[in-house]
């Protein structure tokens, strides 16, 4: 079986890759990423060399490049991790989100249903679903209404409509909707890894607003597991909700690393809260639990203690990004420091 992974070289799908060899070494795995300042290159460093293992420096929008990549693969499935995947980025300049997530979409899905691909997969997000509030315990269905309150996940609620679209005349698709991602090779610019290496370096810790909106929180391994399932037995045209029940207050996670890394609580700085900020995202999961029998295998305290283990262990990755466009990003977002 020949697989095209999108998005291969940033977080999850780097993580899946790995997931994919080690599970099925008879697999073929074809990587296509676009190498933006999200993609990394050294994450693949790894496997790079392996006989059933292809890196193509290739865009999804990039309609003659997938076509002449897919008449030489011939894959059998394909599935899709490329996004702009940054919400505070997608503040600054929804463009590239609607080009590659929404345009990346429909060309990717095109030329997989001329190619003869068997089965095509979504990474989708919960953000499409929108905010949830604080009190009341509700969490989102694969039958909640799409409310996407920033560019991001609007652009990720289009191009999950266009998915199942292609579905709904017979191509096969599935989608995934996943909460957030905690793991090793996730970019310093989302919560977690800034928090780690701010920390680290004793700089202060950019919270927004106070600090109380709620996150589900999975292990990446997890995730990658529960895409893998969908691959193989999920039914095309369906939805999957994917969570680890670790609702979470970023407050609370950002204690969490100053304790795992003994620094003080006081390096956390409180800054102006991110324009319509969602409150809160809960996953209700059990669609995926009862039909592919799928189940979360890392605790979130688990999770924080290996990532925060990885970025301890892993500075020359890390610092090579942070020392880029990271920092006038950073000087953008959060003021000088
Ligand atoms: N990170 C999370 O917590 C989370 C949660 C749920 C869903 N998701 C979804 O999972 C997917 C992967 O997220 P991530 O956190 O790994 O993202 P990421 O930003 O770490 O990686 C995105 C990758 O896509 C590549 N890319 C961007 N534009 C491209 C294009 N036009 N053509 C080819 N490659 C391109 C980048 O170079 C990068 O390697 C996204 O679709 C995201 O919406 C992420």
């Amino acid at each position: 079986m020949t697989i095209v992974v999108t998005g291969g070289a940033g977080f999850i799908g780097s993580n899946f890759i790995f997931h994919m060899l080690q599970t099925y070494p008879d697999y073929r795995i074809v990587c296509l990423d676009k190498l933006t300042y999200a993609g990394n290159l050294s994450t693949l460093k790894g496997v790079m060399d392996a006989p059933n293992f292809r890196f193509v420096r290739l865009d999804i929008c990039d309609r003659e490049g997938v076509v002449r990549l897919f008449s030489e693969e011939h894959p059998d499935a394909v599935v899709n991790f490329a996004a702009e995947s940054h919400v505070d980025r997608s503040l600054l300049d929804p463009a590239p989100f609607f080009r590659t997530n929404v345009e990346g979409t429909r060309t990717l899905l095109d030329v997989s249903r001329r190619s003869g691909v068997k089965r095509y997969h979504q990474v989708s997000t919960d953000e499409v679903y929108g905010a949830l509030p604080l009190v009341g315990g509700q969490a989102f269905t694969e039958q909640s209404a799409l409310h996407p309150n920033n560019a991001y996940s609007e652009s990720k609620a289009r191009a999950d409509e266009i998915v199942l679209q292609y579905a709904g005349q017979g191509f096969p698709a599935t989608i995934s909707r996943c909460g957030n991602n905690l793991g090793p090779y996730q970019h310093p610019e989302k919560l977690i890894p800034l928090m780690i290496v701010n920390a680290l370096a004793d700089q202060p810790l950019p919270v927004y607003g106070t600090g109380e909106n709620v996150r589900d929180w999975l292990y990446v391994e997890d995730h990658c597991r529960a895409i893998d399932l969908i691959l193989h037995e999920g039914r095309s045209g369906e939805v999957y909700n994917v969570g680890g029940h670790n609702e979470m207050r970023n407050i609370d996670v950002v204690k969490l690393i100053c304790k795992e890394l003994d620094r003080p609580e006081s390096l956390i700085t409180f800054v102006a809260d991110r324009k319509g900020h969602d409150m809160r995202y809960a996953i209700d999961a059990a669609k995926i639990r009862n039909e592919l029998g799928w189940l979360p295998e890392t605790t979130f305290r688990d999770g924080i203690r290996r990532t925060v283990r990885w970025y301890l262990d892993h500075r020359e990755w890390w610092q090579e990004i942070v020392s880029g466009e990271y920092q006038s990003y950073c000087r953008r977002m959060y003021g000088d420091r």
